[in-house]
């Protein structure tokens, strides 16, 4: 399976900062934004990840993490990063269809690069035969995300994009696995409303055919795309390194 990590953006929500440089730059606690999410899908045995960023700031990224020699395993390896530049900031669907010729006709992962996930996620992506998984959390702002509904036996029946009623307060998460149909999928789409190509689009095909299933996560969760959540998901870390080290 590749990765796939989207790290564009305008990052709007984190002005003036974001005038200078890109969000997925900052540190959480004691690291990058952008190296919890490759450490997440090494961890899960994925080797090989492609960056999508805008060409603005692709060198900051080439100058942080190079060919990947900052993660590497004990038994030998390291993750193999390649780069891709998004010229516009057009949407979740548009960041994955430049990885379209890097993926081919395998399986991806597609992680936005500014969620950060606790729960592990090797055995969902060791067990993923087809189709597509998303990742579900419970949260108290669902407006914010893209909201599932899930019937009484846990099936994803509908994803709405930022919703103003939420049919539930089930967010579907920056983590999303894919078959390589993912982009037969995006030849008829159109841009929304708010002018993207969203992902929820495709996913909502996945559920006509009946191929989207869904994992319940359970613990910690960031989007770290404002001032508040990047401080909290800092203070998250801090107290979390600090417990490992009494
Ligand atoms: C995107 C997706 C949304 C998802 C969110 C998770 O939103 O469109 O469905 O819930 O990521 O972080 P965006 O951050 O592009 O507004």
């Amino acid at each position: 399976m590749k990765g796939v990590i989207l790290a564009g953006g305008s990052g709007t929500r984190l002005q003036p900062v974001t005038l200078a440089t890109n969000k997925h730059l900052f540190p959480v606690y004691d690291k990058p934004v952008i190296y919890y999410a490759i450490e997440k899908l090494f961890a899960a045995g994925i080797d090989k990840i492609m960056i999508v960023t805008s060409g603005e700031h692709i060198g900051d990224f080439v100058k942080l993490l190079g060919s990947g020699q900052h993660f590497k395993r004990p038994q030998g390896g390291q993750v193999q990063i390649v780069y891709a530049i998004q010229n516009e900031p057009n949407g979740v669907a548009y960041g994955l269809y430049i990885a379209k010729e890097y993926v081919g006709t395998e399986d991806c992962a597609l992680f936005l690069g500014d969620n950060i996930f606790e729960d592990e996620i090797e055995s969902h992506i060791k067990s993923f035969s087809g189709g597509a998984r998303v990742f579900l959390k419970k949260v108290p702002d669902p407006e914010r995300f893209g909201v599932a509904t899930v019937d009484s036996s846990g099936k994803v029946t509908a994803i709405e994009e930022k919703p103003m009623k939420p049919a539930s307060d089930l967010a579907v998460t920056g983590l999303y696995l894919y078959d390589a149909t993912v982009f037969d999928k995006m030849l008829d789409q159109q841009k929304s409303a708010r002018g993207e190509y969203e992902i929820t689009y495709l996913n909502n095909k996945y559920i006509a055919e009946g191929t989207l299933d869904a994992v319940m996560l359970e613990k910690e969760w960031f989007d770290v795309g404002t001032f508040d959540s990047l401080l909290d998901a800092g203070e998250y870390m801090r107290t979390k390194k600090r417990k490992s080290k009494q």
